[in-house]
């Protein structure tokens, strides 16, 4: 495995495409969940620059704050509550353009302006999710679910849960 993560620059598209067989190698040959977590939000958080990534797990019937990138961030969400929170309930992907016009939005931080929050799905369950907080509105869009998406299934397929 390589040590060093590659930047790539270009589009958005570009650059996930460059971020996926690097993702893929580090997750090659490790089985576990909160290694391949760490890594993930760590190699997101490298590529893209946002202000926090990280994930939220399902413990005992609420959300507990996982392996992140960014500032210190609330430790329990509860279903339904904030974007994360209603992710899970809702069991897909929601997009955040302008967190103030999400009613319930938690704002772990004052900076975040826009967010991402994509379940994590094992035997047609939740459980957890990952969540990428921009500092700019409007960072989050299509290209970004159907990456994240593909990434989270990764995390989940090859580690032990
Ligand atoms: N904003 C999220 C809470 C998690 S933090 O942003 C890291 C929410 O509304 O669920």
């Amino acid at each position: 495995m390589a040590e060093d993560l590659s930047i790539i620059t270009g589009s958005k598209e570009e650059q996930y495409e460059g971020l996926m067989p690097q993702i893929k190698g580090l997750l090659h040959g490790e089985q576990d969940f909160v290694a391949n977590m760490a890594n993930v939000a760590a190699a997101l958080k490298e590529q893209f620059g946002w202000l926090w990534v990280g994930f939220y797990l399902v413990k005992n019937g609420e959300l507990v704050l996982g392996p992140f990138q960014g500032p210190v961030a609330c430790t329990r969400i509860r279903k339904g509550r904030g974007v994360c929170g209603t992710s899970w309930a809702e069991a897909r992907t929601l997009i955040v353009p302008d967190v103030e016009q999400f009613p319930g939005h938690i704002a772990c931080s004052s900076l975040s302006r826009s967010e991402i929050v994509v379940p994590l799905m094992r035997n047609g369950e939740v459980i957890g999710v990952l969540d990428a907080d921009s500092a700019d509105l409007d960072t989050f869009d299509a290209a970004d679910q159907a990456y994240l998406e593909q990434i989270v299934a990764l995390v989940v397929e090859g580690s032990a849960i």
